[in-house]
């Protein structure tokens, strides 16, 4: 038996198999999954630096509704504020640095847990107790640091980097591939967050293909999966999708009849995009769901999952409830792919040969390697 020594560095395996030709295409070496040191390289070099989405805007519909999340190490709150517009800011105090909000839920000033500085809804300083002693103390200067964040087809993305693209300009060829969607027009029915015990790409990779969906899904929607009517066009440079058909009787996942947007086969089409670096969208017809994925650990990941369904589907009763039915289903689908994607993980921890090689099935993954390597170089 094969044991292999433990690898030099991680970036330099990947880039040696990344940019093959896609038939001789290969799964990317273990130690890019395992590594802390190459995760810490993702963290600068990807997460601090792209649109990271945080959800959708209408999970924040009213006047000081907020969540919070971290986001290369950093403290985070996206928030609507007093003018109705959403915010990302830093969730961290001006005065000595206190995290500010916890969770999520409605407020209508940010206190600080601390000492009482209190904040408005915009991020600017509002009011401090006992400061006026204090000469280079300036309340019009201690506002909370703006972070980066835009709405678009009703996404909320957020980023750290200050120069990056807008995600209109970045994310324009899905915006001409799945117009006809109009992914605006979406209501969010559910958002929740959990975590678990794989690597972030690991998770990611099992999104981007349908190669599993017989076998790991062979108890829920395996046997429903046309696996061989799968599509995997080449992506793009911030993303790649596949393709599949859903049924006739698959009621959520066709066309409402009120939809005049969508024509022909595109009636029963779903598309599953994979956003670079982490962000993954199943839109069909009549809903959509998607996971927002942050690694914590090598094998840990933090995952926001949301989901909803068509504006033509979501004001009617019969289909609130088939979305019921349908969400119980996800939560399956969703065990099944933890079981397979930790069991990968697991897997990838032994000192056993690197993954083989990828189906054609799987080529969303092959360009996806191909992403990571280019912006972790050796
Ligand atoms: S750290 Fe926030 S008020 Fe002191
Ligand atoms: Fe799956």
């Amino acid at each position: 038996m094969e044991i292999v020594e433990a690898s030099l560095d991680p970036a330099k395996e990947l880039r040696e198999i990344a940019f093959q030709p896609f038939e001789s295409a290969r799964a990317m070496p273990k130690s890019v999954y395992t590594s802390q040191d190459f995760l810490d390289r993702e963290i600068s070099n990807i997460f601090a630096k792209e649109w990271f989405c945080a959800g959708r805007a209408d999970g924040l519909p009213n006047v000081g509704d907020f969540f919070t999340l971290e986001l290369a190490g950093q403290p985070i709150t996206v928030i609507r504020d007093q003018d109705g517009k959403l915010r990302a800011m830093a969730n961290v105090c001006r005065h000595r640095m206190s995290k500010l909000l916890e969770g999520s839920g409605n407020t209508k000033r940010i206190v600080c847990p601390y000492h009482g500085w209190t904040y408005n809804l915009d991020g600017t300083l509002r009011g401090a107790p006992a400061m006026t002693r204090n000469k280079v103390f300036d309340r019009k200067k201690m506002g909370l640091s703006q972070i980066r964040c835009e709405e678009w087809l009703g996404w909320v993305l957020i980023s750290l980097n200050p120069d990056i693209e807008s995600v209109a300009q970045k994310l324009g060829k899905i915006e001409s591939m799945v117009g006809d969607f109009d992914m605006g027009n979406y209501e969010q029915a559910f958002f929740e967050t959990f975590e678990w015990n794989t690597n972030w790409k690991v998770l990611a990779e099992n999104f981007m293909e349908s190669y599993h969906l017989p076998v790991c899904h062979a108890a829920t929607i395996g046997g429903v999966s046309k696996v061989d009517e799968v599509e995997c066009p080449e992506g793009f440079e911030a993303f790649n999708y596949h393709t599949l058909q859903k049924e006739e009787d698959f009621t959520l996942s066709v066309a409402h009849p009120d939809n005049t947007a969508l024509q022909g086969e595109r009636r029963y089409m779903t598309y599953l995009l994979a956003i670079y670096p982490s962000w993954l969208i199943t839109l069909t017809p009549g809903y959509f769901w998607y996971l927002s994925l942050y690694p914590l650990a090598p094998g840990r990941v933090k995952i926001y999952f949301g989901g909803g369904m068509a504006k033509e589907f979501a004001s009617s009763v019969e289909s609130q409830k088939h979305f019921e039915e349908l969400r119980v289903l996800l939560d399956e689908v969703n065990d099944e792919d933890k079981g397979c994607t930790e069991r990968v993980y697991a897997g990838m921890l032994s000192n056993f040969p690197n993954p083989g090689p990828l189906s054609h099935l799987e080529r969303p993954n092959y360009e996806f390697a191909q992403y990571i390597s280019n912006k972790v170089p050796a």
